[in-house]
């Protein structure tokens, strides 16, 4: 977890400093600076922000740098991360990362030691939205769940890029040949990132029928999620470019490939006829459904994640820090009660922000009861699966701070 977080120069947070507990709470008015709390937080571990992909929209006005330092323990091991995002005067960015006070060159350091989850109220458009957001969600999973997806990504993108840039080529039909090379390598990526995707997709699903049980229990058993792999896996991905490689050179781009992969969410109904469809999930259920649909996406993922560290099935060190925004901007009382229950009853640290005071007393009331009895249902579960004995657990501590005008005033601490 991160024991102090300090931050200068973004958005209107011009130098804070926090000493964090397990579970965070930021009370504010609009404006007043929680939003860029937890995406200095979501910087420091994916190198961009949720908000904007241009570093110039969070460095502080009339600012060249932004920088977001964390140190973090994990059973008597401490850590230091940095992010510095730079501009210059021609609005060139830079990025430079430290771990251990040591320069290093890529993200996914930072990313596997703090690996962040968010559940904010732009994220509850994730079903209706294009394909992109789904995929990122299905390759966060992958990514911290399989130690090679990252790089054959890596590889992948890149070769796509220069595949990409060959058809946008006049002299394309001249140098079709050339195209070959690229395609070949490129199915090779395509089918392991496949594979991956696949393997976490199949234990994802098993986590989100029972998140769906708790939070759509009349949806129980009818919805569903389906990975579809961006091209027919029954083939190679090479012959398949072979054969559309018209239609890809008129386009100017590949269109059939991992880069399309999707997570699709599907609905079961039955009709009074007997007559059994399936319909996505988002032209049926309502805008409030949805979002306790994406709750569940959610929750779901971090889950799994935590059963898989405690098993020491995956590279990451720690379990994830579970961001959520305006908690009670978009869900109901009785989401919020789950959403709280779930999160605060694995061993994740959270920093939720709200502009209501009374989900403070919730929170409390939670804590009090998991520290207290420790026999929380979802405790229960998650423990039985994971071979810990809930009372081992350690007392969560809880920190409440009060934001105005990007100053941060700690009010309550536990
Ligand atoms: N680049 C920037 N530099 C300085 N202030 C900014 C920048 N971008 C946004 N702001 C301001 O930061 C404030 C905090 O925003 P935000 O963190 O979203 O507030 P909250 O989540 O508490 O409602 C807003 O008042 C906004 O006008
Ligand atoms: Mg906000």
């Amino acid at each position: 977890m991160i024991n102090k977080l300090q931050i200068h120069q973004l958005r209107n947070l011009s130098q804070a400093v926090l000493d964090l507990a397990e579970c965070n709470l930021l009370i504010g008015e609009n404006g007043s600076g929680k939003t860029s709390l937890l995406e200095a937080v979501f910087l420091l571990s994916r190198g961009r922000s949720f908000r904007h992909h241009e570093s110039k929209r969070y460095i502080s006005y009339h600012q060249s740098s932004c920088t977001i330092w964390a140190t973090t323990s994990e059973q008597q091991q401490s850590a230091s991360l940095a992010i510095q995002k730079k501009i210059d005067t021609a609005g060139k960015s830079d990025t430079l990362l430290r771990f251990n006070e040591q320069p290093v060159a890529s993200q996914s350091v930072l990313s596997l030691h703090l690996p962040v989850l968010l559940i904010d109220p732009v994220g509850m458009n994730l079903l209706d939205e294009g394909s992109a957001s789904r995929r990122q969600l299905l390759d966060w999973l992958a990514f911290h769940m399989k130690p090679e997806f990252y790089q054959h990504w890596l590889h992948y993108q890149r070769l796509l890029k220069q595949r990409n840039s060959l058809l946008k080529n006049p002299a394309i039909n001249q140098n079709i040949s050339q195209l070959a090379a690229w395609d070949k390598q490129l199915s090779i990526y395509a089918k392991t990132l496949h594979e991956c995707r696949e393997e976490v997709f199949y234990q994802w699903i098993e986590c989100f029928d029972e998140m769906i049980a708790r939070l759509l229990p009349a949806y129980h058993n009818k919805l569903y999620l389906q990975y579809l792999a961006g091209f027919d896996t029954e083939h190679n991905l090479l012959d398949i470019l072979n054969k559309r490689i018209k239609q890809d050179i008129e386009l100017g781009y590949t269109r059939i490939g991992a880069h399309r992969a999707d997570v699709a969410v599907m609905l079961k109904i039955q009709h009074q006829n007997g007559q059994k469809i399936r319909e996505q999930a988002t032209h049926v259920l309502s805008r409030g459904e949805k979002k306790l649909l994406i709750t569940a996406l959610r929750l779901s993922q971090l889950q799994l994640i935590c059963h898989a560290v405690a098993q020491g099935r995956v590279m990451l060190d720690n379990p994830p820090i579970v961001l959520i925004d305006d908690i009670d901007a978009e869900l109901d009382a009785a989401a919020v009660s789950i959403l709280l229950d779930t999160v605060l009853s694995l061993p994740c640290q959270v920093i939720i922000s709200s502009l209501n005071n009374a989900i403070h007393d919730e929170i409390l009331l939670k804590i009090n009861q998991l520290n207290n009895t420790g026999d929380n249902n979802t405790n229960k579960q998650y423990n039985q699966s994971n071979g810990q004995n809930v009372s081992e657990n350690q007392q969560k501590s809880y920190h409440m701070f009060h934001v105005k005008q990007g100053e941060f005033a700690l009010m309550y601490a536990d």
